[in-house]
This record gives C-alpha cells, structure tokens and sequence, in this order.
C-alpha cells in the first residue's frame, strides 16, 4: 500500500517544513486538494502555494481538482509541479479534452468520483487514465468518515480494466485511518490518501508505518 499524506492537514504557516516532515515520515506520495468554493463548498490554494512548495521534495505530487472547470487551469498546475492529475468526472470541462491537456502537459491523468457516482462513469475513458480515485467522502473536507459502501466500486473498476488489458492504479480518499485502511487494502486498492491521519498525529512516521503494516 503507498500512503499519500494531504497537505489539506498541513500547518500552513509551515508549508516547506511539513513537505520535508513527510518525506522523512516515509510518504510516498504528497496530495494535493484544490478547492474552487463552487464545486465544493470550500476554498483552499492554487497552484502559485504547489509551485512554492515543490522545491521541498522529490516525492511525486498527485493533485486533486475538485474545481468546475479544471481545463481553464491544467497548464497552471503543470507549471507548477505536478505529477499527476485527477479531476472529476461531473466536472463541467470536457472529460477527453482534459486528458488530451494533461498529456500534452507531460503529466499523468487520472478521474475522480464522488460518492454518488457509479464506476461505470469513468469506463469510456479508462483506456487513457493513469490512476481511478475513489471519494470514500463527499469532497470538500478532511476530518470526515470513512464511507465503506464505496468500497464495491473498487472491485468493478479493477474488472473493467482486466477485461480492456488496462494496468490502472485505484487511489482512495477520505477517512482513511488506522480503523479503515485494511478494507481498503482488501478492496484491493494500490494508495491510500490521509489527512488527519498522517499529519495530526503525534508522530508521523510511526502512522505511516503503522497504516502500511495493517494492509500486510
Ligand atoms: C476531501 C479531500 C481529502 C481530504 C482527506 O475533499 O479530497 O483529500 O483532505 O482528509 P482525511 O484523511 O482527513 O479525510
Ligand atoms: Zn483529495
């Protein structure tokens, strides 16, 4: 299991240091939620607050767009630093477009469902994702519950994709914790993005260790 702490938890009076306190934590990944107050309820950082950051780790950055119309900003947040991108399939954008752009960008593209989306939303264009990621809350906050129902989804994308001959990475988000994170691994899902987690606890290498030895 790779664990990708999100920086949504982050103190951010101290953006560098808590990058580097992940790094030496044993992160594999570093999320990144952005928020546009329209698709979500809630606003959070641009890619001008990733491009600052980027220069604190090597770690690959996956950034998640919970924004209306992430075609506007692919080029914004690949100048910026990303390595990947997920963006939601009920965005407003153009789904195919969007992936055109982020390949042209040199960065990898992934789709994103809400709790109240099917799997099957994402299928017409599984054959060109890099990565599936699962809300297992509605987006928009850390700090919420696990919703363990959204587990089955993950079994009905990883068929899918056996049965179109697709290698594809299932990421899951949202109330992931010590309590949560074996279904997940059982579920069969290959990261697990934490929040509150991984950077509220005491001591964040000892969570990370401890989140990957509940998957063995
Ligand atoms: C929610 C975000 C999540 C969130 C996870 O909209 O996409 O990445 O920060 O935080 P926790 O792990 O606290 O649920
Ligand atoms: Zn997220």
């Amino acid at each position: 299991m790779q664990i990708a702490p999100s920086f949504l938890s982050c103190d951010f009076s101290k953006l560098g240091e808590e990058l580097v306190r992940m790094d030496k934590a044993g992160a594999d990944i570093i999320h990144l939620d952005v928020m546009d107050g329209h698709f979500v309820p809630n606003i959070t950082f641009g890619a001008p607050v990733i491009k600052w950051a980027r220069p604190y780790t090597k770690l690959p950055f996956d950034v998640h767009l919970m924004i209306s119309e992430p075609h506007r900003y692919i080029r914004d947040f690949a100048q910026a630093g990303a390595d990947i991108i997920t963006f939601h399939v009920e965005c407003d954008s153009n789904i195919d477009e969007t992936i055109s752009l982020i390949e042209e960008c040199g960065v990898k593209p992934g789709l994103v469902i809400k709790p109240n989306t099917p799997a099957s939303a994402v299928f017409p264009y599984m054959d060109r994702l890099y990565m599936v990621l699962v809300m297992t809350v509605e987006p928009g906050f850390g700090g919420q519950c696990f919703m363990e129902d959204m587990l089955p989804k993950v079994g009905e994308l990883k068929k899918y994709a056996d049965e179109i001959g697709k290698d594809i990475l299932i990421e899951a988000d949202g109330g992931i914790n010590t309590h949560t994170i074996k279904q997940c691994s059982d579920a069969g899902i290959d990261i697990c993005v934490s929040g509150t987690g991984v950077f509220k606890a005491d001591d964040a290498k000892a969570a990370i260790e401890k989140l990957k030895k509940l998957c063995e």
